[in-house]
């Protein structure tokens, strides 16, 4: 089994100032575990903030959840993967399902935003999931190998291979509704296969996290199950000691 990941999305929670109060707590609570990587995902806002509770952990991650695809320029309200790097973001996820289904992101913008990411020298973290439509048409691999191809597609091996993969069935993320380590297992062998196939070996062995109602009593379970890597975990990671728990799997 891989070192496994335990990434925070915090999405529109925490500023500044309860960012650097979650991660005091944590710090304090929690001391550098080599046997596991560990990401935050505070709202751009708080990135730098963040960033700075952070220098003396290394060993943790910081990362931004979204980030526009050009360097610079006239785009009200965006932040460049350049930017987020300069607050000491290492990790930007894109594509996350309500980035795609609030905010109208499709496969060809989170084909650039990988491409920015990882010319920034960041490593993106590629959410792909079916809705739950999607899954009662039995169209969930064809949805979720569609989102891996194109949200790879203008990456080289080498940036295909530090690309980091999550699974977020969308009906199971702030729903309660999980899916069983089996649903995730097989589609994590789905996504597992597509790397190989289309990018070889060294791509196969990124890592591939679950999403979607992770919490302290279910995350074992689904850490456990075959081919899942890691947990990307939102609402039951805005509290310092239930993440403690969570990231201590
Ligand atoms: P959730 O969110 O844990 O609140 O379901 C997960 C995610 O959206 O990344």
């Amino acid at each position: 089994m891989r070192a496994p990941y335990f990434a925070a999305n915090w999405k529109m929670h925490h500023g500044p100032h309860a960012a650097v109060g979650f991660i005091d707590a944590f710090l304090a609570a929690n001391a550098p575990a080599p046997d596991r990587t560990i990401m935050l995902f505070p709202p751009a806002v708080s990135l730098e903030a963040a960033g700075r509770a952070l220098a003396s952990r290394p060993d943790i991650l910081l990362g931004v959840q979204n980030v526009h695809w050009e360097e610079r320029g006239a785009y009200t309200g965006e932040i460049s993967a350049e930017m987020a790097r300069e607050t000491g973001a290492r990790v930007a996820l894109v594509g996350h399902s309500e980035r795609r289904h609030l905010f109208g992101e499709t496969d060809a913008m989170t084909a650039r935003k990988c491409a920015a990411v990882v010319r920034a020298g960041l490593t993106p973290l590629l959410c792909v999931g079916e809705r739950l439509e999607e899954r009662e048409r039995d169209e969930t691999r064809e949805v979720v190998l569609r989102q891996l191809d194109a949200g790879l597609s203008q990456l080289d091996d080498d940036g295909v291979a530090r690309t980091l993969i999550a699974y977020e069935p969308v009906w199971a993320i702030g729903t309660g509704r999980t899916a069983t380590p089996e649903n995730a297992s097989e589609v994590h062998a789905w996504i597992r296969g597509a790397l190989y196939e289309r990018w070889g070996e060294r791509a196969a062995r990124t890592g591939v996290l679950y999403g979607g109602s992770v919490n302290a009593g279910n995350a074992a379970g689904l850490l456990s199950a075959r081919e899942v890597d890691g947990l990307l975990v939102g609402g039951a990671s805005l509290q310092a000691d239930t993440w403690s728990v969570i990231a201590r799997t």
